[in-house]
């Protein structure tokens, strides 16, 4: 496993580089933020822009890692939310969220989506009563089912990255990666051609817009949210076909989310090739329970995630993750975005 556990002598030029960052930016969200984190990024200890930089370059086969050791005061942070519409926390929580961009900028642009959590760049993950049986980071009681985040979308992010404030049911997150070598040959190669649909999923859908969303926004941006949402629902009614492998043979790249792709009736071929390469994934599928303070980063090209089934407390205390995207080339996607230096898909 990649785990870098921090130093005390880290942590506390980490400590001093967030202080010093809060007292300039009182969200993350903010432009002036978002335009200075790479700059800040700079200034985290060596051996932590070694340890991402490393992630990046060398696409470990294990498709994540771990950064551990950040001093977590969950006594200020203060309880687990409700809901994520409210924001209730963006000052609590401030210094982690400053620490997981820090960390996670060094990997890529942060990116975000209109049709996301409200189009805001960094997500909350924990349960929402009445989400329980619902494909959402925000259920509980059915299993996520495992896949690449927005598989669905050509401009998915590159990496995901997660910090956890806790976790006290110990929650399993799943993840799985793929021995290419172990596959046939001739699934490989069915694999990697456009034969697959993906649907957009349930976290993109208009009635997971919040109603404060509703009520609150311009009505000069009233145009291009609904464009957002006629192109999830495009996606939705159309879906062109996809590979669900791309980039080397020898060490694919992924994409899929086998929840949201139909059956492929008129092509038993490449039914067979994704069943078999569903089986290899469940099969080599691995539990990970992240620990409060933990950051954890995942390639998503190279990895897929998912989470156990758990049972809701609703007390305050439900396992809480933050959760950003990341993309490698924030060009790509500039069609979708409303200036150069815009982070959110529309
Ligand atoms: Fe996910």
């Amino acid at each position: 496993m990649r785990r870098l556990e921090l130093s005390d002598g880290e942590i506390e030029s980490i400590r001093s580089l967030i202080t010093d960052v809060a007292a300039k930016h009182k969200s993350v969200e903010s432009v002036e933020f978002l335009n200075n984190a790479c700059l800040y990024a700079h200034e985290l200890p060596r051996r932590v822009r070694s340890f991402l930089n490393e992630f990046r370059l060398k696409e470990p086969k294990s498709g994540f890692c771990i950064i551990s050791g950040y001093p977590l005061d969950l006594s200020a942070v203060g309880v687990t939310p409700t809901h994520w519409k409210w924001r209730e926390d963006a000052q609590n929580s401030l210094h982690v969220q400053i620490f997981l961009i820090l960390n996670g900028i060094l990997l890529g642009d942060l990116l975000g989506w209109a049709t996301q959590q409200d189009g805001y760049l960094v997500h909350d993950v924990f349960p929402i009563k009445g989400n329980e049986n619902e494909q959402l980071g925000t259920g509980s009681e059915q299993t996520l089912w495992w896949h690449t985040e927005d598989a669905f979308h050509p401009y998915c992010a590159d990496y995901i990255g997660f910090f956890c404030l806790r976790n006290p049911d110990q929650v399993a997150t799943t993840i799985g990666t793929v021995d290419v070598e172990k596959l046939d040959a001739a699934h490989v190669d069915t694999l990697f051609q456009p034969r697959f649909t993906i649907r957009p999923d349930e976290s993109h859908q208009e009635k997971n817009e919040s109603d404060l969303r509703k009520a609150q926004r311009p009505s000069q941006d009233q145009s291009s949210i609904k464009a957002a949402y006629e192109k999830i629902k495009m996606m939705n009614t159309n879906p062109e076909k996809v590979s669900v492998f791309f980039g080397s043979s020898a060490e694919p790249y992924l994409r899929l989310d086998p929840y949201f792709m139909d059956p492929l009736d008129d092509d038993p071929e490449a039914q067979q090739a994704l069943n078999a390469l569903i089986e290899h994934i469940n099969a080599n599928l691995t539990d990970l329970i992240l620990q409060p303070g933990d950051s954890f980063f995942i390639d998503n090209y190279k990895a897929v995630h998912g989470r156990k089934q758990f049972r809701a407390r609703y007390d305050g205390q439900d396992r809480w993750i933050k959760r950003i995207s990341m993309t490698r080339d924030l060009r790509k996607s500039r069609p979708a975005r409303a200036s150069a230096t815009a982070r959110v898909i529309n």
